[in-house]
């Protein structure tokens, strides 16, 4: 009986190898530019947590909490979640690891997979991967500005097209309570020009009204009240330094009052790059301050704040041409090629030996007789075949001119492969 043929789970997909050598690539710029050109220090978390820690973190009232986390128990009846974001699970480690102690602020960048059970389309998936950077223990708007500088120049290190940068402030919790009745008011003065939708959320978070697609909805949006216009002094002040470092920096930007997040840990700066060359989910990566999330999840006061990216949906925005050779091969410099089974073994050490000696090298694995060999190392677009005979001998051919030469050892093929010795 013929089997049923397995396919990847819905809203996943496979890397193949040219995504892979792209998705590599990013992944040296990232490490590049946050790593060794800005000092953050790399993390990983777990892929999974208890439950718990994003409904505490990441808001019982957000999308993400009410629909989209894939949750099971384990097999003693805990609740675990596979990660939907890393900013919870940041902070868990922060308070579980004492970070508070190490000298303030504690710089942190992350790469890993995350998962949402959201309806899959292009830029939207159930696994997808997130670059991120978060700072803790600052709430100067130096620490702002940083991070927003960095998402900036990664994007443009990754070549995507057309980026915009949208950001906002929030304020303090205290603030946006207040504005949160006043715009509750607001929605239901119009509650009859409302999406139903928006209208069941009045309560639970009036705020998302400003992410609507609904026109009604839309114009009331349009005459409702904004928080950028009701911060406090102190948070006022903020968000004008942070802007003020941005345009000393040339980070180009536009203050939109109706940036709506979907996490609700945020305070004061959040922010949004988005690129034209996406369609529907056109976000590249945003993030914000989250100056109370650690308090909220047992830790001590400490101010933060933070963003995430996402690599397909920066892959997908990034000009093909600036990156077209991101995905290509780097043939080997040697092909290790035997005319004689026998000398098989022999071959074997020699491939070790040279990439000891860091030659990028490959042999032969599917059997081929030394003409079959020699068409495969071209194929790879081998520079050299070094081939060894029936009777130990060792030749290094010349795959450009065809030239070949007899020599005695790895040590002697390193040699003659290095481009600044042989001129080849
Ligand atoms: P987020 O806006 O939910 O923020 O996600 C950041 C980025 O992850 C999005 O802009 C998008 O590029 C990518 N992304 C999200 N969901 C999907 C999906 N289903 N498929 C493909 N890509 C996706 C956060 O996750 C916050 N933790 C950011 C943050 C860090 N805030 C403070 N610190």
């Amino acid at each position: 009986m013929a089997s049923a043929r397995l396919k990847a789970p819905r809203g996943t997909f496979d890397v193949l190898p040219e995504e892979g050598r792209r998705r590599l690539a990013l992944r040296s710029v990232c490490h590049s530019l946050l790593d060794h050109r800005a000092g953050l220090e790399y993390v990983e978390t777990p892929a999974f947590e208890d439950t718990e820690l994003f409904a505490r973190g990441v808001g019982e009232a957000t999308d993400i909490v009410q629909k989209e986390m894939f949750t099971f128990e384990d097999k003693a009846g805990r609740s675990l979640t596979l990660r939907p974001e890393e900013t919870a699970s940041i902070c868990r480690a922060y308070i579980e690891h004492g970070m508070h102690k190490l000298p303030q602020p504690v710089r942190l960048w992350y790469w890993g997979p995350f998962f949402r059970h959201e309806a899959p389309q292009a830029g939207r998936y159930r696994q997808f991967t997130q670059v991120g950077a978060e700072t803790l223990g600052s709430d100067d708007p130096a620490a702002d500005a940083e991070l927003i500088a960095l998402l900036a120049e990664l994007l443009e290190e990754a070549r995507c097209r057309e980026v915009g940068l949208r950001i906002s402030s929030l304020g303090t919790p205290a603030t946006r309570r207040r504005y949160r009745e006043e715009l509750g008011d607001h929605l239901r003065r119009h509650e009859a020009r409302l999406a139903p939708a928006v209208r069941e959320r009045i309560e639970l978070n009036p705020l998302r009204a400003f992410d609507s697609d609904d026109e009604g909805t839309r114009a009331v949006m349009a005459e409702a009240p904004r928080l950028v216009d009701r911060l406090d002094e102190g948070d006022a002040e903020h968000f004008a330094e942070v802007r003020a470092r941005l345009d000393e920096a040339g980070v180009g930007y536009v203050v939109d009052a109706t940036l709506v997040r979907g996490l609700d840990y945020y305070t004061r700066t959040v922010f949004e790059f988005t690129s034209g060359a996406l369609g529907a989910q056109s976000a590249l990566g945003g993030g914000g301050r989250y100056d109370g999330l650690m308090e909220q999840l047992g830790g001590p006061p400490t101010p933060a704040i933070g963003w995430a990216a996402g690599i397909e949906r920066i892959l997908l925005a990034a000009d093909p041409e600036a990156t077209g050779h991101w995905g290509s091969t780097s043939p080997p410099r040697v092909y290790v090629a035997s005319s004689d089974p026998a000398q098989a073994r022999r071959a074997f050490a020699l491939l070790t030996e040279l990439r000891r000696r860091s030659v990028n090298a490959q042999i032969e694995q599917a059997g081929r007789s030394l003409k079959g060999q020699l068409r495969q190392a071209d194929r790879l677009g081998a520079r050299f075949a070094l081939i060894l005979d029936g009777e130990g001998g060792l030749e290094l051919r010349d795959m450009r001119s065809g030239e070949q030469q007899e020599i005695g050892s790895a040590a002697d093929v390193e040699r003659l492969v290095d481009p600044e010795v042989s001129g080849w």
